[in-house]
């Protein structure tokens, strides 16, 4: 089978340290280019890894040698890049929240399905280690029939401060769709949706937004929202970003109906709690990149074009998840 080359478009938090080292590392997938405005950037890949280097998108997805693309700009520039992309005969792996409307979102489905070209979402908590053993898990019924989760997402106030500074595009809602809370919310009701094979039926959201002591110009946020699913299992989602560095998290809890429990923390250690002598724990060595599930989803994406195969999830998904999310910005 041949190669996939594969250029990754958008080079910062997520580009340039998920994307773009993974795709060195999957089978069957080259680098062939990066692209960002910020020339710097973009010259650090270069010496790195020795792939092309365009300033300008456009230029990157003409490239004959690019098969692929990785949209990882800021979200308010997806929908561009991605159509440039699919115009130019490249399949497409994007970033969430997909695009800012539903109907961006619509059209570049069309468009790639009319082309016969791949657009799928990056929904990367379905690929990670412990996530995959929960649904393994839960499909075994191991804690009977679900009745409850609880999510939580903390990341400390100071780095989401140096992440997505006020000036960031992330604090835009006009040109966002939402806040950070938002866009840092769609893999967890994503995952949520996967994990139970079951639709969000009704959420509600609360939000307090405050500035922070010691990071300055900042507003730290607590977003809950009470969640139920079609097929009545009932949870909350609490987003965080007021909290120290020795608070960051994420942890996710199920509660099932024979009183056992399925604690997942971070992305790499599941729990399955009922009483002492049954407990088990699986922990995951991974690291970078592929703990997040950054580099299987790209894997995946490539596999899927070399095996001229329609990805599990796409568009769809994608819409589903941000209208659960949007209604943040709405309640
Ligand atoms: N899957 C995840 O876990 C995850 C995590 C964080 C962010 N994201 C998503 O990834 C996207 C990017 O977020 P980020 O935090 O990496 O943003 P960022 O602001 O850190 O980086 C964006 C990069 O894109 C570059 N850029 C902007 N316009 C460009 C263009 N037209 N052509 C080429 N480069 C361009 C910028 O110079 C910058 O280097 C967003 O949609 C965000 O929601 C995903």
């Amino acid at each position: 089978m041949t190669e996939i080359g594969v250029a990754v478009i958008g080079l910062g938090f997520v580009g340039g340290k998920a994307h773009a080292s993974s795709v060195r590392r999957i089978d069957g997938a080259n680098l062939v280019a990066v692209s960002d405005l910020i020339v710097d950037r973009g010259q650090k890949f270069v010496a790195k890894y020795g792939c092309k280097f365009y300033q300008d998108h456009l230029e990157a997805v003409k490239d004959p040698d690019v098969d692929a693309v990785i949209v990882s700009v800021p979200t308010p520039y997806h929908y561009q890049v991605a159509k440039d992309a699919i115009t130019n005969g490249k399949h497409v792996l994007c970033e969430m929240p997909l695009t800012t409307t539903e109907e961006q979102s619509i059209e570049l489905k069309d468009r790639a399905q009319e082309a016969g070209l791949i657009i799928m979402p990056v929904l990367n908590f379905r690929f990670t280690p412990n996530f995959l053993k929960a649904k393994e898990l839960l499909s075994k019924r191991v804690i009977g029939s679900p009745i409850s989760f609880t999510f939580r997402e903390f990341i400390p106030a100071k780095d989401l401060a140096l992440q997505w500074p006020p000036s960031s595009w992330a604090w835009d809602i006009e040109k966002s769709g939402g806040l950070p809370d938002y866009t840092l919310s769609v893999w967890s009701i994503d995952l949520i949706q996967w994990l139970f094979d079951s639709d969000i039926e009704e959420v509600h959201w609360e939000s307090n937004f405050s500035p922070i002591e010691g990071v300055p110009d900042f507003k730290g946020y607590q977003t809950i929202g009470c969640a139920r699913l079609a097929d009545g299992v009932v949870g909350t989602f609490q987003f965080g970003s007021s909290v120290s560095e020795g608070m960051g998290t994420t942890q996710l809890e199920i509660f099932g109906n024979n009183t056992k429990t399925l604690r997942a923390v971070w992305n790499n250690k599941l729990e399955l709690l009922g009483s002492e002598s049954e407990n088990q724990e699986w922990s995951f060595e991974l690291k970078g990149p592929r703990v997040w599930g950054h580099l299987q989803t790209d894997q995946y994406f490539v596999d899927c074009i070399r095996q001229n195969k329609v990805p599990e999830f796409g568009v769809e998904e994608a819409i589903k998840v941000q209208q659960i999310a949007k209604k943040m910005v709405m309640d």
